[in-house]
């Protein structure tokens, strides 16, 4: 059978008070919208139609070709955004999934299952509900005495016996095509002027055609977000899950509350992530890492067996065995061989810093290629800045950069070259020569150590 499936995503999600459209806030760094396609794609394994209105630009420069765009010109209710998608889909598939964009926790399972039930149903929809404590504001699941579905009943409208119902509406629906496209068209305007897709259930029933509901077995699942309340309780759960699922796959995390780990990380066995940390974006940790406490890593990439305390990694790529911290700043383009040291206050930008190599304390290494087992001292400083333009510095193998040392690039400095305390050095030093003073200058030859 084929299928579509459509997004609703047009609103501007009043309750928000923002300007952002809705479905473009972001949970664990990702829009909320980002969260709902992954699901809807793993379902259907098709390009979803997400159906915009309100900040539609902003959404589709975001989304791109990952998906196709159905313009809806004036929010006339979750009805009228599928009406949108008529022309479009209409003669082009069996099955049509609906969900709405603001459903950031639906997993990929419910969805499949949804439409699965559907393709083996003879009437003409599939629903989802959950039976949950608190209703944020969800449509009652009117059920006849014999079980099966009369009504949805928006909370605005619904009657005191109806607002006790503690089974709703999730949102997520698997229509019959031909069915939907036709029965659309019998939806009633509401007091409020908008179409309610909702209301599908009560054309079928006077139909006297069937429709059908599946119950979430997590109630987390339906946690949608109207309010900046919900988007929090939605990062929360989504953060627990994905938390979860890492300690399962053998990731020791010592306090799963205080960690926030992106939907794109991979982290390899036997990592530990201590409290207070962020993996963000693109980042790819292997085994047997110690991170944290107080850290941010944001799309890089680190090998096994380090170490990273109290510190922000950005952009940067950090082999095996490599220690950084506490209070570094790794920065785009940082890249540490196997085994380098970085100590506190020390900044690394756009440079390589060789196998073994220690810069301990205070230093900024920038637009820098630095050999094999560098010592750099203390408050060493690459100056590779004149208000113009970046230059770059060349530190050969075992090198000893003493402290306080300023490398005004560009300038290179040669295998197993040595500078003095405060040197500011201008030109180039070769190989095995010492250099001190201001501007530094070669005063000896120093013994090429085996
Ligand atoms: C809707 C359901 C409600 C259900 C809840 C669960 C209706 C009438 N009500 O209520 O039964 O419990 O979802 O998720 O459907 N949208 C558009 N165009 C519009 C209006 C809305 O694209 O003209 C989009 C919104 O951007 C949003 C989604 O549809 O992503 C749902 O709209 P929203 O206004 O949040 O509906 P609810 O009041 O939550
Ligand atoms: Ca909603």
């Amino acid at each position: 059978m084929r299928i579509a499936a459509v997004i609703l995503a047009a609103g501007q999600g009043t309750r928000m008070k923002s300007s952002i459209p809705k479905v473009m806030f972001p949970i664990l760094g990702k829009p909320m919208l980002w969260h709902v396609m992954r699901a809807v794609e793993a379902a259907t394994n098709q390009q979803p139609a997400v159906v915009v209105g309100y900040g539609a630009k902003q959404v589709q420069a975001v989304f791109g070709d990952r998906a196709s765009y159905i313009y809806q010109p004036e929010l006339l209710g979750t009805g009228d955004a599928v009406r949108q998608a008529v022309p479009h889909l209409a003669g082009k598939t069996d099955l049509v999934l609906v969900v709405a964009g603001d459903m950031p926790l639906l997993s990929a399972e419910t969805l499949t299952r949804l439409v699965e039930r559907q393709q083996v149903f003879s009437g003409t929809f599939t629903m989802t509900t959950a039976l949950a404590q608190d209703s944020r504001g969800f449509g009652r699941v009117v059920r006849a005495e014999n079980g099966d579905v009369r009504a949805i009943v928006e909370e605005a409208v619904a009657t005191p016996e109806q607002l006790a119902i503690r089974e709703f509406n999730v949102g997520a629906y698997c229509f019959r095509a031909d069915w939907l496209w036709s029965a659309l068209e019998h939806i009633q305007v509401s007091p409020k002027g908008e179409y309610y897709l909702t209301d599908l259930v009560e054309v079928a029933v006077k139909q006297g055609a069937g429709v059908q509901a599946i119950q979430i077995d997590d109630p987390a699942e339906a946690i949608g977000v109207n309010t900046r309340v919900h988007l929090a309780e939605a990062g929360a759960q989504l953060q627990q899950r994905i938390n979860t699922a890492w300690m399962l796959a053998g990731v020791t995390l010592v306090d799963p509350r205080t960690t926030y780990i992106e939907p794109e990380v991979q982290i390899g066995l036997d990592t530990t992530i201590w409290p207070n940390t962020s993996l963000r974006g693109e980042t790819f940790l292997g085994a047997e890492n110690e991170i944290g406490p107080n850290t941010i890593i944001q799309d890089s990439r680190i090998g096994a067996r380090c170490k990273i305390v109290a510190s922000v990694v950005e952009e940067a790529h950090l082999e095996n065995g490599v220690e950084v911290g506490p209070f570094a700043h790794l920065r785009k383009g940082a890249h540490l061989a196997d085994g380098v040291h970085m100590g506190n206050f020390g900044e690394v930008k756009n440079s390589y810093l060789g196998p073994g190599t220690k810069m301990g304390h205070f230093s900024y290494i920038g637009d820098a290629t630095i050999g094999v087992e560098v010592n750099i001292g203390a408050g060493t400083i690459t100056c590779n800045y004149d208000g113009v333009k970046k230059s770059p510095t060349h530190i050969g193998d075992r090198s000893f950069i003493g402290s306080d040392t300023m490398l005004v690039a560009p300038v290179q400095l040669g295998e197993g070259s040595r500078t003095g305390a405060g040197s500011v050095v201008t030109k180039d030093v070769p190989d095995f020569a010492l250099a001190v003073g201001v501007p530094a200058r070669v005063i000896r030859k120093l013994e090429k150590r085996e």
